[in-house]
């Protein structure tokens, strides 16, 4: 029976529990055994309990649930080769040549390395003596799948990220708490929300929440200018009759001059127009709670995907990401999601920030 393990890494996100479920399910159905590798990637580079086969009865109940009941952790260890050498002996000793990895880029770019190094690190563990020749014969190949678990929907070659969407309405729900006493009071509020240098959630969230503005990394105002603008802005909201004034800023957001923008700087402009203002860090919760319908679907039909890959996946085929398209589950080289991921943070660093949305998802073109 083909052995297969899946793990979670990176920032959690709401649906990793899910992939987990689909991955072992789909193994199972498809005659194959799988194992949960238990904290991210350091259950590779530790082994033992931490790489636990799991059972159809074991991932029960876990389709709604929020974080990844397998853990998560950024491992440093996986990040030297010492690491990645431990983690294939402990795959090896388990007779496991296939890892399932849901998480975000950086997760997926390490899983790839390790694919692409794993024919020398296992000619490694024989020269040294740590496994033999006979024992490692059948594991002369790496098969690495990817699925993207993020809330930060950074991804580039995917629409959604899984996480994405439970996140965002974690974001509305709590818009939706502070407006009703922001038009109580009729008082400003500034809303920091998470994603990185994406401001998919930012973006979304204002257009969601009704905001009167949202800061965004890859649409970034003019420094000269932005300030007055944005006092302009919620002035002409408010003498249309509107109590309360909601601003979102990304936590990535800079100005086209790539200085950052803080949530501070646009509590003082409000201020200065007249507004009692207050700033609301939403932090974590944004990642917390159960996911939502299209995570819960997202996880399921992509984990499924996961484990087709893995049984149709020859040494040579590139290692895949499990994306969805135009609402369509499909598979796309996992490198170049990488490198096109990249290949944004560098245009916003050089500031092509034209270039940078074309790698975007749609939301950001229309
Ligand atoms: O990548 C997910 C994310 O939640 C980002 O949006 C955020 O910047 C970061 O992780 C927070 O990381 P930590 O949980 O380590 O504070």
């Amino acid at each position: 029976k083909k052995r297969i393990a899946v793990l979670t890494s990176g920032g959690d996100a709401q649906g990793m529990c899910a992939v987990v479920r689909s991955v072992v399910r789909a193994g199972i159905y498809l005659n194959c055994e799988v194992f949960g590798c238990y904290e991210g990637y350091s259950g590779l580079v530790k082994g033992g309990d931490l790489l636990k086969k799991l059972e159809w009865g074991d991932v029960r109940g876990w389709l709604s649930l929020g974080g990844t009941l397998i853990g998560t952790a950024r491992c440093m260890e996986f990040k030297e080769r010492e690491g990645r050498l431990l983690a294939a002996k402990n795959m090896i000793l388990k007779g496991i040549d296939a890892l399932v990895v849901c998480g975000g880029d950086g997760s997926l770019t390490g899983a790839d390395l390790f694919r692409s190094e794993w024919p020398s690190l296992v000619e490694e563990l024989i020269e040294k003596n740590i496994l033999t020749k006979e024992a490692c014969e059948n594991y002369r190949n790496l098969t690495i799948v990817g699925l993207v678990g993020s809330i930060d929907n950074d991804m580039s070659l995917t629409d959604t990220t899984i996480g994405a969407f439970s996140s965002l309405e974690r974001i509305c729900e709590m818009v939706d708490y502070i407006d009703s006493t922001a038009a109580s009071h009729s008082r400003a509020f500034v809303v920091e929300v998470m994603g990185r240098n994406c401001g998919w959630l930012a973006l979304m969230a204002g257009i969601c929440c009704g905001a009167d503005y949202s800061f965004l990394p890859e649409i970034p105002p003019n420094s000269l200018t932005w300030k007055d603008e944005l006092k302009e802005i919620c002035k002409r909201h408010k003498e249309k009759g509107r109590r309360k004034t909601t601003v979102i800023v990304a936590e990535g957001a800079i100005d086209n001059e790539l200085n950052k923008i803080t949530s501070e700087e646009v509590k003082d402009c409000l201020v200065e127009i007249g507004l009692d203002t207050r700033i609301t860090t939403l932090g974590h919760v944004q990642r917390g709670g159960t996911a939502v319908a299209i995570d819960r679907c997202l996880s399921t039909l992509q984990g499924v995907e996961a484990i087709n890959a893995v049984l149709e996946n020859t040494p040579t085929t590139p290692s895949p990401m499990i994306a969805i398209q135009n609402n369509r589950i499909v598979r796309v080289p996992l490198v170049d999601a990488v490198s096109k991921t990249k290949y944004i943070a560098q245009c916003i660093k050089e500031k092509k920030f034209e270039e940078a949305i074309k790698y975007r998802d749609s939301t950001f073109k229309e």
